[in-house]
């Protein structure tokens, strides 16, 4: 599908174009031509808790970088849905925004192997982000010896959030440490009339469950080789993990190809689910929209595992406005930019140096995880594999909630590492 620059902002509505600057200038033109001192910044952060980090970000933004100008090119749709056909189409007519959100690993060397985006590697040295993120987040940002990109962040996949009051109706009182217990747990709020307590929406929301259960039922180095080509798709571990995923599904909404995970969330915060698996921005946009009474815990039986992915920003070929652009990007890097950016986002910084107390609680406990807790990456957020496997993944799921075809899913995903996996 083509999206047009109209088409971009109608995603957004009134608001796509807004301006949060230093020098307060009201001019909502799209960013002009060389000269410009608009920035325009590409997200999917349009509403709720990412629209509520992207706006802590451009307030620093403001602060470090008098006279440049922000330029909301935010085009909404969990996960990026809507926002990675937009870009596509852009970078393919050589229209490119100033910046745009790239996640580490995997997805971000599309973007470079395209040689779409500039070599970091100088500005690293120049604003001493060498040793501010951990050197494995930085051995995903690089190739051939290269930095591509500024990491936001680190956030993370395989949580489960509750909705309190929900489970204290059905007696609920210990989160579940394995599914069996989870399965018996969604059986006693099933008794109490709640009759999908495990919301879920569409095929990427689906993925991520997918790839807890199989953190789960292949343990987490298995689970790194499904996308590595290590572990084979057809093997009879995650035929038995497709099978759980299967049972879990019959606890879900069926409208569920139809919801974005923020629809999903809802259902929670309405009591009628009480159970979503969602990344860790699910605690901020709670957060935003004054939910207060929701629990979380590690999906069960995946232990200490850290299921992570990051956000980062990259300088496309051919922005037009490099030096706020580069303004931008060290305000990221910088440790006021993921303080402004990551206590209201859910996520925990990707510098090393932020004191956990600056944080809201959930964040705390992620910081301390992150430090101990075995990492592995997410296809879904792109850590894990490329955009192409990600598309592929997410029809294979949408097809299964449809047709619930273990052996055509596990097939599907085979065909996918075959052609996209390394
Ligand atoms: C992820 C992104 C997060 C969050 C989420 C839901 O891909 O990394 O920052 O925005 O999508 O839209």
């Amino acid at each position: 599908m083509r999206f047009t620059r109209r088409a971009v902002v109608a995603a957004v509505g009134v608001a796509a174009l807004l301006t949060a600057t230093a020098c307060g200038s009201s001019d909502n033109s799209s960013s002009g031509g060389s000269g410009s001192k608009k920035v325009e910044v590409f997200t999917w952060w349009a509403d709720g808790g990412e629209k509520a980090g992207l706006d802590g970000l451009v307030a620093q933004f403001g602060k470090d970088c008098a006279g440049q100008e922000f330029v909301n090119g935010a085009v909404a749709g969990g996960a990026g849905a809507n926002a990675k056909q937009v870009l596509a189409s852009r970078l393919q007519t050589n229209d490119p925004p100033d910046t745009f959100q790239a996640h580490a690993g995997a997805e971000l060397k599309d973007y470079i192997k395209a040689g779409q985006i500039e070599d970091l590697s100088a500005d690293y040295a120049t604003w001493g982000l060498k040793t501010a993120f951990p050197q494995g987040l930085i051995d995903n940002l690089t190739i051939d010896g290269k930095i591509y990109s500024v990491p936001a962040n680190i956030h993370r996949a395989n949580v489960v959030w509750t909705n309190k009051k929900v489970l204290a109706t059905a007696g609920i009182t210990e989160d579940p440490k394995d599914l069996a217990t989870f399965i018996a747990d969604l059986d006693k709020l099933k008794a109490k009339g709640i009759k999908t307590p495990l919301a879920v929406g569409k095929d990427w929301t689906m993925l991520m469950l997918l790839e807890s259960v199989l953190i789960t039922d292949l343990g987490p180095d298995k689970f790194i080789g499904l996308w590595n080509g290590s572990t084979d798709w057809k093997g009879a571990d995650v035929t038995k993990g497709v099978t759980d995923f299967k049972t879990l599904l019959s606890y879900t909404n069926t409208d569920r190809d139809a919801l974005d995970w923020t629809d999903a969330e809802k259902l929670v915060m309405d009591g009628k689910a009480a159970y979503q698996l969602m990344g860790d921005w699910e605690a901020a946009d709670m957060d935003a929209k004054k939910f207060a009474d929701y629990g979380w815990f590690t999906f069960p039986g995946n232990g200490q595992t850290y299921q992570w992915l990051a956000d980062s920003f990259v300088l496309p070929k051919g922005a037009k406005n490099v030096d706020g652009t580069k303004c931008w990007l060290k305000t990221v890097g910088s440790a006021d930019g993921q303080k402004a950016f990551n206590t209201k986002k859910g996520s925990i910084p990707a510098r090393t140096d932020a004191s956990p107390a600056d944080y809201p609680k959930y964040q705390q406990a992620a910081m301390a995880d992150w430090k101990t807790f075995k990492q592995v990456p997410s296809c879904a957020h792109g850590s894990a594999c490329s955009q192409g496997f990600q598309g592929a993944a997410n029809s294979a799921l949408g097809a299964f909630s449809t047709k619930q075809d273990i052996a055509a899913l596990q097939s599907a995903m085979a065909a996918a590492a075959a052609q996209f996996g390394k």
